[in-house]
């Protein structure tokens, strides 16, 4: 097998235009360039990512990307061994311009393809970041993703459950719209949590009646929704106390959730006996203290290793998805001109594709 494999990666499923260089040598890997144009700016006045607009954007951006990409790696496509992209799941249009690049790239430079999962870039974030060995656990929870993955090898993902509506990301920045707070809605909410009071509302844990992994968010957002409205009726608005309360009531419930279904999670994973037991994390939500204290708690007393990976990593990147083309390139899994761009595309293709779509794209 070659000692050095060096990957020029390109990420536009969602709203960030991303191209990274990355080279696995002597074993480990590491990032030479990551770019990421983010496009918040072009859909801050819709309350949300408007695909057509991503689109556009993903096509003006991303072979500029891959330039700077390789200028800041100091090296040129002649130094490359493959293009890896992202080809789903995600929006349509963000993705098809990703292809249609790396495919370009490809047929110029003679370089041979690979065809990416966005979800499988994420989840194997950690072994670049922490050398990780197989089979670890991995929780993707972000604002278009929530799912629970046994992760086994670069091609081989156990789904254990997901969410069946709203990504939890997507029921911070609900929430913080119904509040009055600006997006991104996670940390907002969370620093208005601070001074909150946990306790002063009962929100509900959906679906922990339910045996499994599974998870459901949007009930959560209409609880608060109808507890704001009887603030309202009651007492005429919402003082900075009554906010408080709500995002710290809100944040509890989410953080309960996730840590009471970790823990189900882990126990199937503990059954395949791993021998350094671990739960690693992607996504942004990752970086709210309290659901990370409380996964972290759940780690400790299961006797599992946590490992976050740092936030740049976390989030829509494209070094994730060259790493991901590096361990397929390893396997010999290549692409040809015939890789379809995929809204839609499973990791575990022996289980059904999770029902919900967030604002972010597919959760399949
Ligand atoms: O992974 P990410 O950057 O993008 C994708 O969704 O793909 O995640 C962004 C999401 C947003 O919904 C944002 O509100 C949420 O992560 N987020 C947080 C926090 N920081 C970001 N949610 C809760 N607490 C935070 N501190
Ligand atoms: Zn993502």
């Amino acid at each position: 097998m070659r000692d050095t494999i060096t990957i020029l990666g390109l990420e536009s499923s969602c709203d960030d235009t991303a191209a990274a260089v990355v080279r696995l040598q002597g074993g480990r890997g590491d990032i030479l360039s990551s770019v990421v144009h983010g496009q918040t700016a072009l859909h801050a006045d819709f309350g949300g990512v408007v695909p057509e607009i991503a689109a556009r954007a993903h096509v003006e951006k991303i072979d500029l990307c891959a330039e700077e990409a390789l200028v800041q790696s100091g090296l040129t496509l002649k130094d490359m061994d493959a293009i890896a992209v992202t080809a789903g799941p995600g929006l349509i249009g963000g993705v098809l311009a990703g292809v249609m690049c790396a495919k370009g790239l490809a047929a110029g430079s003679g370089l041979p393809l690979i065809g990416v999962n966005h979800l499988a870039g994420h989840a194997l974030t950690p072994r670049l970041t922490d050398g990780l060995t197989f089979p670890y656990l991995m929780l993707l929870v972000s604002g278009g993703h929530c799912q629970f993955l046994i992760v086994q090898g670069p091609d081989q993902f156990t789904r254990l459950g997901g969410t069946i509506d709203d990504a939890p990301g997507e029921a911070f920045d609900k929430t913080a719209k119904l509040l009055g707070l600006p997006q991104p809605g996670g940390p907002e909410v969370e620093r208005a949590a601070q001074d909150g009071d946990p306790a002063r509302f009962a929100f509900p844990r959906p679906l922990l009646d339910r045996a499994g992994c599974d998870m459901s968010f949007s009930g959560l957002k209409t609880a608060l929704l109808r507890a704001r409205d009887a603030i309202i009726a009651e007492k005429g608005g919402l003082t900075e106390q009554d906010r408080a309360d709500l995002c710290a009531g809100f944040q509890a419930a989410i953080a309960d959730v996730l840590a009471e279904k970790s823990r189900r999670a882990i126990a199937d994973y503990m059954a395949l006996a791993p021998d350094a037991p671990v739960l690693a994390v992607a996504g942004g939500v990752a970086a709210n203290s309290t659901i990370r204290a409380g996964l972290e708690t759940v780690c400790a007393t299961a006797g599992l290793r946590f490992v976050a990976p740092p936030l740049a990593l976390c989030t829509d990147n494209a070094a994730m998805i060259a790493w991901a083309g590096i361990e397929r390139f390893r396997l010999g899994l290549f692409d040809g001109m015939d890789l379809a761009a995929r809204p839609r595309w499973p990791l575990d293709r022996s289980q059904p594709s999770m029902l919900g779509s967030g604002k972010k794209g597919a959760k399949a």
